[in-house]
């Protein structure tokens, strides 16, 4: 069993980009500029965010961090988002899910200009990626791929079961598993919570990636021996005997399942850490979009 290691690969990728960016400067262009926007004060939510600022900093690139109170009408969040759009010094932008229940989410995401919509959430962006043109691919789904393909996990002709058919993750990898090229060519199945039989079918899978949001639902007997296991749910458990009064665990019973699997993700460490690298790499991409403009 071989662990494939999110954060180290993440760190890896930083660098890559951290070496572009100093290019960059030495060339006296503009780095990039990625914004963020947090509406209400979701624990999780602005714990991913810090980190996606952080991961700005230690990159070179600029960043804002738009806060807005929980109370934020849809009519506010369009506005802010309207300026994002028009202020040419800013790249690209993301708006962090879930958004409170007054603002409508599909609303907003039509609000992003696709050229600086860097989540890839953008139906411009997602349309593209499923026609496998040029564009920005979500970022959870992106460093699934950089993981598998920086492993040299084979995916061809493999049969993919994906659980979960969130826009975010499982909707768009159920895509792109299947596409030509690598990462990809797989047979995929999507599961969901109204799949029959779900044992049935993950025990038929040579990749699973799981992205349910329930803990440790994938168990041992579930799996056969060699699989290739991505969790990408990342839960907070409530647990007084801990100094933040939760631990984290991901979709997969990691201490029986990796015995069985090939190679595993850790939950933290794998594809958390992925998911920020590859918005670091999709803002990078909209810079260099937008570097003939100005
Ligand atoms: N919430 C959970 N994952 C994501 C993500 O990748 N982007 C945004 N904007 N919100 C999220």
């Amino acid at each position: 069993m071989e662990i494939l290691d999110g954060k180290k690969i993440s760190n890896q990728i930083k660098d890559e980009i951290a070496a572009e960016v100093v290019k960059m400067k030495e060339k006296g262009e503009k780095v990039p500029h990625l914004a963020a926007i947090i509406v209400g004060n979701d624990g999780a939510s602005l714990t991913y965010v810090g980190s996606k600022v952080r991961s700005c900093k230690r990159v070179g690139f600029e960043s804002t961090l738009v806060q807005m109170p929980s109370t934020t009408s849809e009519i506010e969040l369009l506005k802010k988002i309207k300026e994002l759009n028009e202020n040419t010094d800013i790249d690209g932008f993301i708006v962090q899910l879930p958004l409170p229940d007054q603002i409508d989410t599909q609303k907003v995401i039509m609000a992003i200009d696709p050229d600086k919509d860097v989540d890839g959430f953008h139906p411009t962006n997602f349309g593209k990626m499923a026609l496998d043109m040029s564009t920005f691919i979500p970022a959870t789904p992106f460093g699934i791929l950089e993981l598998l393909e920086r492993y040299g996990v084979e995916t061809q002709g493999k049969h993919t079961v994906v659980i979960g058919r969130s826009h975010i993750v499982g909707r768009p990898m159920s895509i792109l598993m299947g596409r030509k090229g690598f990462p990809g060519n797989s047979t995929v199945t999507l599961t969901h919570s109204r799949t029959k039989n779900i044992t049935q079918i993950t025990s038929q899978a040579d990749i699973i990636i799981s992205a349910l949001g329930v803990p440790k639902f994938l168990k041992a007997e579930m799996v056969k021996d060699d699989v290739v296991i991505i969790d990408v749910g990342i839960t907070r458990v409530p647990d007084d005997t801990k100094e933040k009064g939760y631990y984290i665990t991901g979709d997969v019973d990691f201490e029986h399942v990796s015995k069985k699997a090939s190679y595993i993700t850790p939950v933290p460490g794998g594809v958390g850490p992925m998911t920020i690298a590859m918005l670091m790499k999709n803002t990078l991409l909209a810079r260099e979009r937008h570097r003939s403009r100005r």
